[in-house]
């Protein structure tokens, strides 16, 4: 038991300097996660874990992220961080709480790493948050930017398709990257933009950049874990690869626990007390 505490101890959780100084040296492995179990398993192989406002989808079965609240985000957040003890935990910032004034911002993003012990928040935008970025960066909120395809503005787009197609978006979605890179973030998520786009924008910032559908050539790669493991069935993306089938092999046990109640074959002696 004291063996395992000082093991314990000697693990080291990374920092956002640590994150910030892996540009160029080595690539970021990144996942979302939201519960505890899921936690312990990611916590060994990846450097960041995002408790994405994507469980809103995933977990929830909602049409899209704007539901998600800032207790689910807590309750989630704190889940994910009492079970992990190596990587920077990420929680995303609820729709609709910092967009309207950097005041606010600070004090629902406050509330979130003191209440879950994260590390750092994440929001989506571009320049129109750069200011709100550097408010809270300079009273000691390390923030992920999220570019390209953001998905809390789905009601403006209509629908989640990439995004920097045209040559004008393009040189938005670069303006944004360098905008929050000069604001303070100490990375940023891009989705859903072409290769080419994920490769010029990574070389134009100095900071990490982590893709999500953005190609090779980012800094990091995060991957929504519902969707790697195969358990996210609805809607797949392109970019995801799945790794795993889980929402048949879920589906396959519980098809199995079923036949055996029926028949009688479960519980067998192994499974009762005598
Ligand atoms: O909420 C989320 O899971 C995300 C990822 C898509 C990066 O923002």
């Amino acid at each position: 038991m004291l063996i395992f505490k000082m093991t314990d101890r000697l693990i080291k959780r990374y920092t956002v300097p640590d994150i910030f100084l892996k540009k160029n040296k080595s690539k970021i492995v990144s996942l979302t996660c939201y519960s505890a179990k899921v936690a312990e398993i990611i916590d060994q192989y990846a450097d960041i874990i995002l408790v994405g406002d994507s469980m809103g989808m995933t977990l929830y079965g909602h049409k899209n992220t704007l539901s998600v609240t800032k207790q689910m985000l807590i309750e989630h957040g704190k889940a994910v961080v009492n079970h992990t003890k190596r990587s920077l935990i990420v929680v995303d910032l609820p729709f609709g709480t910092y967009e309207g004034s950097k005041e606010k911002a600070f004090e629902i993003a406050a509330e979130i790493l003191s209440k879950t012990g994260a590390n750092a928040v994440k929001l989506e935008g571009g320049v129109e948050l750069s200011e709100t970025i550097k408010f809270l960066v300079n009273r000691g909120i390390p923030i992920m930017g999220h570019i390209g395809l953001m998905p809390q503005r789905i009601n403006i787009k209509g629908k989640f398709i990439a995004q920097g197609k045209s040559p004008s978006d393009s040189k938005k979605i670069i303006k944004d990257a360098k905008s929050l890179s000069s604001a303070g973030v100490f990375s940023i998520v891009v989705e859903a933009v072409q290769e080419s786009l994920g490769k010029l924008l990574t070389k134009s910032v100095k900071v990490p950049t982590i893709g999500i559908g953005a190609g090779k050539y980012c800094d990091g790669q995060i991957l929504v874990t519902d969707d790697m493991l195969g358990l996210f069935n609805t809607f797949t993306p392109k970019f995801v690869k799945k790794y795993a089938n889980l929402y048949s092999d879920i589906d396959n046990a519980i098809k199995n626990y079923q036949k055996e109640v029926l028949s009688g074959k479960f519980p067998s002696s192994k499974n009762i007390y005598k």
